[in-house]
């Protein structure tokens, strides 16, 4: 149901900034004005809805920059589609994605922006918004990334893995980078050292080692941090900044870390898989282990210190899902027998607002910080801000009421992702939404789903607003 004219009253309102006990008014889908609890001004508005967050937390809706719906891989596309992976998303309180169109080899990358708005235009629940995913760097391509970055799409995803599918040799690495220099458009790279992995994959395969354990041993930490040291120098080469997606080893931290302390505009991202599960899951036996196939891939639990430090110490600025689902049955099956079959990817588009919160009861980051590598930080990361990631007047009223009290189990049973299992099955947590606003309408009401599909409005992006 549209309302104009909605009050949110007696919530503890928290941003990356601040938190408050305050009220919000939202009028026509945006912020109108936020003011102390019981202030006269507060006090002094009407609507014609008023929904009481008394004892919750009101926070902005979560801004996931790391989505692979409808994706092709491995002979295959990722289970949820616009529709069940929005919908899901705004179950866990996660009211923006931005999803990565596909380049094809040999094609351009207008065919490839064209095929992702066909998935995706008229399915969404949540707004969304599209990076592009380089698979083919040449003349023409480098010509149409400044063509995109006018349009909005100011991002690119270059892989230094997937020899013969998306990979991309320095050199073309290189030139992608000048031409963002130039166009103020940001790299992200998938940093792993494809070409030495394939020779690991092959000795492996041939030595029969097939389980879906030796997926996470030949892709090993010190290929992700040679890899991440080659992207952040290619990047001082063109003068570029550097985005790395999917941080998972402790030396590749490390390889941030000192490229930030020399002052070099690099940033990384992790996901909430490396912070909760590790190679024991890849271990799980029965060929379990492939739910839990991604790349980079689950390192041992000793990593994950390293990455809640970076969370801390802003070495790491972002946490997004790479929510990329696939069946066990019918598709991470396609590897029995030969781990590098099973398509890489997983699930986890719903539960990242709330992984992260059990991260504040556990104490490894603040509230605020929660709200900042997971709403603030990926907006200005991705042109975005302050319209998503912030509560502030004239902000889109993407608001989520947050009980910090409800426990809920995880499971495949009660999640909503198109997916046949949970990667976090029986995972007790603290914390869970309650009540979802995208732009002032209803999607997600005391735990009911109340939005639609179509619902969800094409966001073109600004500049990275993190540079000076
Ligand atoms: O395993 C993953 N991460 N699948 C999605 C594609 C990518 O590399 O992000
Ligand atoms: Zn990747
Ligand atoms: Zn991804």
């Amino acid at each position: 149901m549209t309302h104009t004219r909605t009050v949110v009253r007696g919530g503890l309102v928290i941003t990356a900034a601040d938190e408050t006990h305050a009220d919000l008014l939202i009028e026509d889908g945006r912020i109108a004005a936020v003011a102390a609890t019981g202030s006269t001004v507060a006090e002094g508005w009407s609507a014609e809805r008023t929904i009481d967050a008394t004892g919750k937390y009101v926070i902005p809706g979560g801004v996931d920059a790391h989505t692979h719906m409808d994706f092709p891989f491995g002979g295959t596309f990722s289970s949820d589609d616009f529709e069940s992976g929005t919908r899901a998303a705004a179950w866990g309180g996660t009211t923006t994605i931005v999803d990565f169109a596909v380049q094809t080899k040999g094609h351009a990358l207008r065919e490839g922006l064209d095929r992702w708005h066909a998935k995706a235009d008229s399915k969404c629940a949540i707004d969304y918004a599209f990076h592009m995913i380089l698979s083919d760097v040449n003349q023409g391509t480098l010509k149409e990334m400044d063509m995109l970055v006018e349009e909005g799409i100011t991002s690119f995803k270059l892989f230094m893995a997937y020899p013969g599918v998306f990979y991309s040799d320095d050199g073309q690495i290189l030139r992608a980078m000048q031409r963002t220099a130039a166009n103020g458009g940001l790299v992200m790279m998938h940093a792993e050292n494809g070409i030495a992995i394939d020779v690991l994959v092959e000795q492996a395969l041939a030595e029969g080692r097939t389980d879906p354990r030796y997926h996470g041993e030949v892709r090993k930490a010190l290929l992700e941090a040679e890899a991440t040291h080659r992207a952040i120098q290619l990047a001082r080469v063109a003068g570029s900044p550097l985005y790395v997606v999917h941080v998972s080893a402790e030396e590749a931290v490390a390889e941030l870390a000192s490229a930030r302390d020399k002052g070099l505009p690099v940033f990384g991202e992790t996901c909430p898989q490396y912070l909760f599960l590790s190679t024991d899951n890849l271990a799980e036996p029965d060929f379990g282990g492939a739910k839990y196939v991604c790349s980079t891939p689950l390192r041992p639990r000793e990593h994950q210190a390293a990455l809640w430090r970076g969370l801390r110490t802003n070495d790491l600025q972002v946490v997004s899902t790479d929510h990329c689902p696939f069946c066990f049955v019918g598709q991470k099956e396609l590897g029995r027998g030969d781990f590098s079959k099973i398509p890489n990817g997983m699930p986890g588009v719903e539960h990242r607002m709330d992984l992260l919160h059990q991260a504040v009861v556990d104490g490894h980051i603040s509230r605020r910080r929660w709200i900042e590598i997971a709403c603030a930080t990926p907006a200005r990361m991705f042109g975005l801000y302050p319209k998503k990631g912030n509560l502030q007047p004239g902000s889109d009223a993407d608001v989520v009421i947050y009980d910090p009290q409800a426990e809920q189990t995880l499971s495949v049973e009660t999640h909503h992702m198109n997916v046949d299992y949970s990667a976090y099955e029986g995972k007790q947590l603290t914390g869970q939404v309650e009540t979802v606003l995208s732009r002032g309408e209803t999607v997600i009401d005391r735990r009911t789903y109340a939005g639609r599909a179509g619902h969800g409005q094409y966001t073109p992006r600004g500049l990275c607003q993190l540079l000076d």
